[in-house]
């Protein structure tokens, strides 16, 4: 992969594993220093051990986003400081995945739910958007799904969280994007990560036209190519990365 955003700084949440983990490997081997965030100190230390050993710049720092707006801040306030003042890059990515029927489904996990999921990336971006404005230019990208896309069953909360994302990428594209802020989304088919969905969810995908499950790897090079300025005309947008399962079937 070319070094497209050397001397850039980035905060990936949720990139201690999975989607996030393989976005901060890809912006970290694309130049960019990188602080990766979970709740797991040892998965995270381990992270940044690993991308040290291949050359690459890479910071953690620990958080739980369940504990809402003063966790948000406190991880954008470590975070600005590890990069040295500034964070170019900000990729709203944490998630948890609650599934079940409506009716099951208790306020604990509800309240969850949205502060992980669309409460912490509001917080976040709050924090973050305006410095990036000032300064005339950042990139936000924000980890939807085909869920917005298509209904399934037992998905309503993670679906509703998930459509409140990819509407948030597009008011945040209309506010920011006029200071040199790009905000995009990316909205992944099922992939076979840590809290994976169902086996059989990310095996429908082999109806895609791809055939296959998508890969957790295969994020990377989409949020190397919004982060950088390959991308400088691309604003409020959502790239289903999903083998073309959204749009068409064999
Ligand atoms: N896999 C899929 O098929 C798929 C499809 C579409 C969209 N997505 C979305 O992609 C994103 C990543 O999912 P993934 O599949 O890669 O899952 P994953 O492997 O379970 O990764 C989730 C990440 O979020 C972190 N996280 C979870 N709860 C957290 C909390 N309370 N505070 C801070 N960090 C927390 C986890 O770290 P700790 O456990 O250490 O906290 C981990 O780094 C999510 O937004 C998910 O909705 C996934």
């Amino acid at each position: 992969m070319s070094a497209r955003l050397d001397g850039r700084t980035a905060l990936v949440t949720g990139s201690t594993t999975g989607l996030g983990r393989a976005m901060a490997d890809a912006m970290a081997a694309a130049g960019a220093h990188v602080v990766l965030t979970g709740r797991s100190k040892e998965v995270g230390e381990r992270a940044v051990a690993e991308l040290r050993e291949a050359g690459h710049t890479a910071d953690y720092v620990a958080a739980d986003l369940a504990e809402g707006r003063p966790a948000a801040l406190r991880l954008a306030d470590e975070a600005e400081s590890l990069l040295g003042g500034r964070v170019d890059i900000l990729v709203n990515n944490a998630g948890i995945v609650p599934v079940g029927p409506t009716a099951d489904l208790d306020e604990e996990l509800y309240d969850r739910a949205w502060t992980v999921n669309v409460k912490s990336a509001f917080f976040l971006t709050a924090r973050l958007a305006p410095a990036m404005a000032a300064r005339g230019a950042g990139v936000i990208i924000n980890t939807g799904s085909i869920v917005v896309r298509h209904g399934f069953v037992g998905s309503a909360l993670y679906s509703a969280t998930k459509a409140a994302i990819e509407s948030l990428t597009m008011s945040w594209a209309a506010e920011f994007g006029p200071s040199g802020v790009r905000v995009n989304a990316i909205a992944p088919g099922f992939v076979a990560t840590e809290t994976s969905p169902s086996e059989r969810l990310v095996g429908a995908m082999t109806t895609a036209p791809a055939g296959r499950p998508g890969r957790v790897e295969e994020i990377g090079p989409l949020a190397v190519y919004l982060a950088g300025d390959d991308a400088a005309y691309v604003h409020g947008a959502s790239f289903v990365l999903d083998g073309g399962w959204t749009t068409a079937r064999r």
